[in-house]
């Protein structure tokens, strides 16, 4: 009981830390390891001295800032031949706080190189998250193809501003008239904009926080804004307390189109606490209206992947990626000196399965720019750094996967193959769980989403994380885990299987 109290304190307390910078931060942090100088890098390359990228636990295939804390992806947008990739950043310590966008820039989506901190708090408050789009036609009127940023700046109310760069993203310019959309509370945050070519207009997606809902804005030229419509939706009950980060995105769906909003909840994700869950539906330039699903849908079912959103000016892909931890214990991860990844890049698409729209996502092909060869696998392998493990699996009878080292952790996932779901199990022979009560778990649940005699799951496998696929993405799960060493060592009872693996070269 007292437990879900502090749970519910400390997710309300990421809006509270909106009023003021020198409110505590929003987790349950309740043994946080030891700090860090706290001193702000001067430039990137004095951030990037300041490690080898080779501590424990430290991702080698997934974006991390060289030091301090980070929370959800902002502002990614494709540019020249470089995708953009903003966030949530403490610039002086490793919880949250002071929050900044941090910056860094990749040409494949797969190795990123950090830049400096490209937009701090003003006279409107923190800058907290947002998104960027490239103003090709000079809508804006501050130069064609200038780029263009809109967050939230929260100071207790949360108000919409906008920054624009001219020189390619590296650095940001306040439009001299912010805010862009007024607001006296403090639920209405994370902007999201895209180009309507139908109406002919920006669009933005707001998210309400406690309010739950999504507003719905367009504009000619970025800089006014006009109330489209609200989107509210009662999920029977399901208690997905804060709405944040929304998206709304078109896809291809049998030879037609539909659109999906994407909306992070937090807490009532689908295991506990943080969580992606979208909506299918139909978007006819000012309303959002929701298929008459089985909601909530998840993105991913696992802890770990939440306030994702998607890359804007990528034509006809959907790349997504989100932040790879969990609100319910993210100010505790045992992480040094920086804290918390991105997921791996996801590219989205939305299919059918069993007569219904399902939201896919698998990671990008530009991983094949760090796989090596494949190699078949029965028991031990060489994990190097980092490994994508293939399973495919006969479905007539359970099987059990086991992910183990030579300390005996494990990573345990089942396979039930009469309800046709996985069951992953987090627990404290996982790897290190003690550093708060919420991270073991010792069932989380999924369905495989698949059609057949067989399913193949993908494993990619860090340093701290295991992020594992059915069928292409057909069913994702997204989990930290903190084993001494690296997984090196499957094993597999029950079902027939055909095992691979092959090494993710590291980034750094
Ligand atoms: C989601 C979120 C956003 C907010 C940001 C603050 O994780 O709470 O709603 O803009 O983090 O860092």
């Amino acid at each position: 009981m007292k437990r879900l109290l502090l749970i519910m304190l400390a997710s309300m307390s990421i809006m509270a830390t909106s009023c003021s910078k020198d409110d505590s931060e929003p987790s349950t942090n309740e043994e946080t390891p030891t700090e860090m100088p706290t001193e702000e890098p001067k430039t990137p390359e004095d951030s990037k001295t300041a490690t080898s990228y080779n501590e424990q636990y430290r991702p080698q295939i997934h974006f991390t800032p060289s030091r301090n804390w980070m929370n959800d992806p902002n502002g990614m947008v494709y540019d020249n031949g470089v995708y953009h990739l903003y966030y949530q950043y403490n610039p002086r310590g490793n919880d949250w706080g002071n929050m900044s966008w941090g910056h860094t820039e990749s040409k494949d989506l797969i190795h990123w190189e950090e830049k400096p901190v490209a937009l701090t708090r003003d006279a409107l408050g923190d800058v907290f998250s947002g998104s960027a789009v490239i103003d090709k036609n000079n809508t804006a009127g501050f130069g064609a193809g200038a780029l263009i940023a809109l967050y939230t700046s929260a100071d207790g109310i949360q108000q919409q501003s906008l920054a624009y760069s001219l020189d390619g993203g590296e650095t940001f310019e306040r439009f001299s008239a912010n805010p862009v959309i007024k607001n006296n509370d403090d639920n209405l945050r994370d902007p999201k904009v895209f180009w309507h070519e139908t109406s002919q207009k920006w669009i933005m997606a707001l998210a309400k926080g406690w309010a739950r809902g999504v507003e719905f804005y367009s504009s000619k030229d970025l800089k006014t804004w006009s109330h489209l419509s609200t989107f509210v939706t009662d999920l029977s009950g399901r208690p997905s307390l804060q709405w944040e980060c929304p998206d709304l995105v078109e896809f291809d769906y049998n030879g037609g189109k539909k659109w999906v909003l994407i909306v992070s909840v937090n807490p009532g994700g689908p295991v506990l606490g943080s969580g992606t869950m979208y909506f299918v539906g139909n978007f006819d330039g000012t309303n959002f209206t929701a298929d008459d699903l089985d909601y909530p849908l998840w993105l991913d079912y696992g802890m770990d992947n939440y306030a994702g959103v998607t890359y804007s000016n990528t034509d006809d892909r959907k790349i997504l990626i989100g932040w790879m931890n969990n609100w319910q214990y993210a100010g505790a991860v045992p992480c040094n000196p920086w804290r918390s990844a991105m997921t791996l890049p996801r590219e989205l698409s939305l299919s059918e399965h069993d007569g219904k729209p399902l939201l896919k996502n698998s990671v990008v092909g530009e991983i094949e720019n760090i796989a090596g060869e494949w190699t078949n696998v029965d028991d031990k392998f060489d994990a190097g750094s980092a490994y994508q493990l293939r399973l495919t699996i006969d479905l007539d009878q359970n099987s059990t996967v086991m992910l183990s080292n030579q300390k005996g952790e494990k990573y345990v996932v089942d396979i039930n193959s009469n309800t046709r779901t996985l069951t992953a199990r987090r627990t404290s022979a996982t790897g290190k769980s003690d550093f708060n009560g919420m991270f073991s778990v010792p069932s989380m649940s999924a369905p495989l989403n698949v059609e057949g005699a067989k399913v193949t799951i993908d494993f990619y496998v860090d340093q701290s994380s295991v992020e594992l696929f059915s069928n292409d993405g057909s069913m994702s799960m997204t989990n930290l885990v903190f084993p001494e060493t690296i997984y090196n060592s499957l094993s597999v009872s029950g079902a027939n299987y055909d095992a691979k693996v092959r090494k993710l070269e590291r980034i750094w």
